[in-house]
């Protein structure tokens, strides 16, 4: 038998219904803060992650799924792509490529299926979702006021309230900008001169060639060491440290919970200033529900023009396994199961199921339109079986089409859960399924 690969899996239905109740609600949301949707491609030249992440971050060094083209042009030979590991690079290349400032600040959603080659367990998989939100635009936009890092932290909050998520955690940082950056840098290969051979090599090597990257080292024996390092607020310049006071004062007047944590230097290279990581306990070893953070000079190394920038991207898997509800809570079975009783009824039961649902059922349903739902029978089910059908599929109605009911057109209507029936006037079924 030929499976799902490790660390892929399949979302079969009825859980689907959750997933699509996280992007319908996310939609909502991003609709009422003005963001729209952008659709880059899967897979990207692979020097795009490289120079946009890091050559020394986990997800470019161990992580990613990397193939060299065999086309047969010219130009497409040899080339090195990658499946996506995160969008915000590739959102900024289609900024630059589109050279998309001239519309000023753009607030761009995706929503969309990344790669990466993590050992998989419990809400880490090699194909996972991202839900991710970015702010960019030229600094003459507003891009890098704080005010767009405390909208873009603010609206993550109503996402997850609105999604019925409690008992989440704000940890927020500032990771400097690039000149705090170096000096921080430097004070780290200070502080780990005398200790560094103590460490694992791997963690050795990002000492020497991204110190910052140090605080990404996971082995036990380790932590000792980075919880003695320098923490990068004792090198905040004094625009960077009012930036990032505004954005806590404007969180507060919000009233936005948040904690300060000062390791908190995310395992990708773009970063400058406010990074932040929304946790969730229920989720055990893989708690970060999302992640994000400015990203002020990512553009210009891209090649592009100052395009100072903010965002974050939700693991959609994981915020799905802290929801606090089953499928049932947001889906609904169907209003109607028509049952077409006898030969030539499969046609009067088709006609009659296309104008069912074009009708509207006066029930809302997050991301659905609200139309009757109808199930359709066959002709060649005895009535029994009809009934058996419509109960499994916990129809509220069964609608029967017999050679009769078209002659007289009304048809027996029969509400499954009290056993009460009518016969109902065609013109007026639909209004009687709409009843409860
Ligand atoms: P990230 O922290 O690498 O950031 O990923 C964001 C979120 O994606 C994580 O918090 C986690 O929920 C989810 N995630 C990551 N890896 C996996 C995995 N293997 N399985 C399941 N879920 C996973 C970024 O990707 C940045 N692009 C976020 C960003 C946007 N920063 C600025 N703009």
């Amino acid at each position: 038998m030929i499976k799902a690969v490790r660390g892929t899996r399949d979302l079969l239905p009825p859980d689907t219904a959750l997933w699509n109740f996280v992007e319908a609600t996310v939609r909502d949301v991003f609709r009422a803060y003005n963001f729209q949707e952008i659709r880059t491609p899967i897979f990207e030249s692979t020097e795009l992650f490289a120079r946009g992440v890091g050559e020394e971050t986990d997800i470019v060094a161990k992580e990613m799924f990397t193939w060299e083209d065999r086309g047969r042009a010219e130009s497409d030979k040899g080339q090195s792509l990658t499946l996506r590991p995160e969008n915000t690079a590739g959102i900024v290349r289609a900024y630059i490529e589109h050279k998309m400032w001239d519309r000023g600040l753009n607030k761009f959603f995706a929503i969309g299926p990344m790669f990466r080659r993590e050992r998989p367990q419990k809400g880490r998989y090699r194909q996972f979702f991202q839900i991710d939100a970015e702010v960019i635009g030229p600094p003459s936009s507003g891009s890098e006021s704080p005010a767009r890092d405390a909208e873009v932290i603010e609206m993550v909050a109503t996402i997850l309230d609105r999604l019925g998520i409690t008992g989440w955690t704000l940890q927020l940082n500032s990771v400097g900008c690039p000149a705090d950056r170096d000096r921080f840098n430097e004070a780290l290969r200070k502080a780990l001169e005398p200790v560094v051979h103590q460490m694992d090599p791997d963690c050795q090597r990002r000492a020497v060639t991204n110190p910052l990257r140090v605080f990404d080292c996971k082995v036990p024996e380790d932590q000792p060491i980075i919880e003695k390092l320098p923490r990068i607020s004792q090198f905040l310049d004094e625009p960077c440290r009012k930036h990032f006071e505004e954005v806590q004062a404007i969180l507060r007047s919000t009233g936005v919970e948040f904690q300060i944590n000062s390791r908190l230097v995310r395992g990708l290279d773009y970063y400058t200033r406010t990074a932040f990581e929304f946790t969730h306990d229920a989720l055990g070893a893989q708690n970060a529900i999302l992640g994000g953070g400015r990203y002020d000079g990512l553009s210009e190394s891209l090649g592009g023009p100052p395009a100072p920038g903010i965002g974050f991207a939700i693991g959609e898997d994981r915020l799905v396994l802290s929801l606090n509800k089953s499928p049932e809570d947001v889906s609904r079975p169907p209003d109607v199961y028509i049952a077409p009783l006898g030969a030539g009824m499969n046609r009067e039961a088709a006609r009659l199921a296309r104008e069912l649902r074009k009708s509207n059922s006066g029930r809302g349903n997050p991301g659905a339109n609200n139309n009757l739902i109808v199930e359709l029978g066959d002709e060649n089910f005895r009535l029994k079986k009809s009934f058996e059908a419509a109960d499994k599929l916990k129809s509220r109605y069964i609608l029967i089409v017999g050679e009769n009911e078209v002659k007289a057109n009304a048809f027996a209507l029969k509400h499954l859960a009290s056993g009460k029936q009518v016969t109902v006037p065609r013109a007026e079924l639909a209004a009687r399924i709409q009843q409860k």
